[in-house]
């Protein structure tokens, strides 16, 4: 029996650097368990050289080849870009892995680029049918743009600005003055060349995990983030002295909240043609009403991330779930 060469890349140079080394040991260990895989780790280092998991430097090749220092050459059967925010859920990766014509795990380049993008996934999901909280988008830091932010926020008195481009709550302000507008969209337009600006919405919030699992789409029952300051800060998502909690299965919710919430996950998976998984995330406020926060379409795989307590909630195996996507994507 010959092993498959599975390529787990990892690390990147954005924010979520550390998050993606530790979600590429899930992986690894994941994998480690099946005897026909060979892995070979490849970490995208913060200045952007590559390192294979040996220590030696290395490049990833157009045939999909991962060449090391030395020229010694091993070929890819299978890549897992491990990479939470940019180069990997952005899309770029993605691409370079379609140009290498390399099956890899994840949605294609064109979803992760919709999907990482606050504005664009709204767009669609509006014409999805699936609700979204009120919002403007703002093209330049200009006075036109200024006033239109000032008009929108007359009307809803507290709302979030955020960078359209980015993840882990960076560039993400709660903005409830209009004294702070101007510096906040400022700041915003440092991160991205758009800004979101959206009502901010009391209320609880709510995740669920959408995958592929032997042959048909799974939505898993909601988890709960709750957080006590109110915004899922990065500083809340990583500090060890973080005072939010997590639920895989959130508590108290009606079945017919519970049915509207999964039936939005599964159009918007379809809608979007997100592949193989995401985690989708919304809010739900005090009078019932839901919104569609945003799908991740590379969620974060650490020991408390909510992905894979979800897919192991509704009942399912990791390694069963991945070994089928890759044998499908190996066969197909
Ligand atoms: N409209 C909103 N109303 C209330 N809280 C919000 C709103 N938008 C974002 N937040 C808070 O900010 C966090 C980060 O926003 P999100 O849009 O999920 O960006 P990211 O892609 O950085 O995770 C959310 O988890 C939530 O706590
Ligand atoms: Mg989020």
């Amino acid at each position: 029996m010959t092993s498959k060469n599975i390529l787990i890349l990892c690390g990147g140079g954005g924010t979520e650097h550390e998050v993606s080394l530790v979600s590429a040991n899930f992986f690894q260990n994941i994998l480690e368990e099946n005897k026909e895989y060979a892995i070979h780790k490849v970490t995208i280092e913060k200045d952007s050289t590559r390192t294979y998991q040996d220590g030696r430097k290395c490049e990833l090749r157009r045939a999909g080849e991962i060449v090391i220092e030395g020229n010694e050459t091993i070929q890819i059967d299978f890549a897992i870009p491990v990479i939470h925010g940019p180069p990997g859920e952005s899309g770029e990766i993605p691409a370079v892995f379609e140009l290498m014509n390399l099956p890899y795990f994840g949605s294609t380049h064109e979803t992760s680029t919709i999907c990482f993008n606050k504005i664009t996934t709204k767009l669609w999901l509006e014409s999805l049918n699936i609700p979204v909280t009120p919002y403007v988008y703002l093209t330049e830091y200009d006075e036109a743009n200024i006033l239109k932010l000032k008009d929108f926020f007359k009307i809803h008195k507290n709302i979030f600005l955020k960078a359209s481009n980015q993840g882990s709550s960076v560039g993400c302000y709660p903005v409830g003055s209009e004294s702070n507008l101007d510096s906040h969209l400022k700041k915003c337009f440092e991160f991205s060349p758009y800004v979101l600006a959206e009502t901010s919405v009391v209320g609880r919030e709510l995740e669920v995990s959408v995958y592929e699992y032997e042959g048909s789409i799974q939505v898993s029952d909601p988890g709960e983030i709750i957080c006590p300051a109110g915004f899922y800060s990065y500083e809340e998502k990583y500090n060890n002295e973080s005072q939010t909690q997590t639920l895989a299965k959130a508590e108290n919710l009606s079945p017919e909240i519970i049915k509207k919430v999964k039936d939005y996950a599964r159009r918007a998976f379809i809608g979007l043609k997100i592949r193989h998984l995401a985690r989708i995330d919304f809010f739900l406020t005090s009078t019932g009403s839901i919104y569609l926060n945003e799908p991740n379409t590379f969620p974060g795989h650490t020991p408390i991330s909510m992905f894979p307590m979800m897919l192991e909630g509704n009942g399912h195996n990791y390694r069963t779930f991945l070994d089928g996507i890759i044998s499908k994507e190996l066969n197909s």
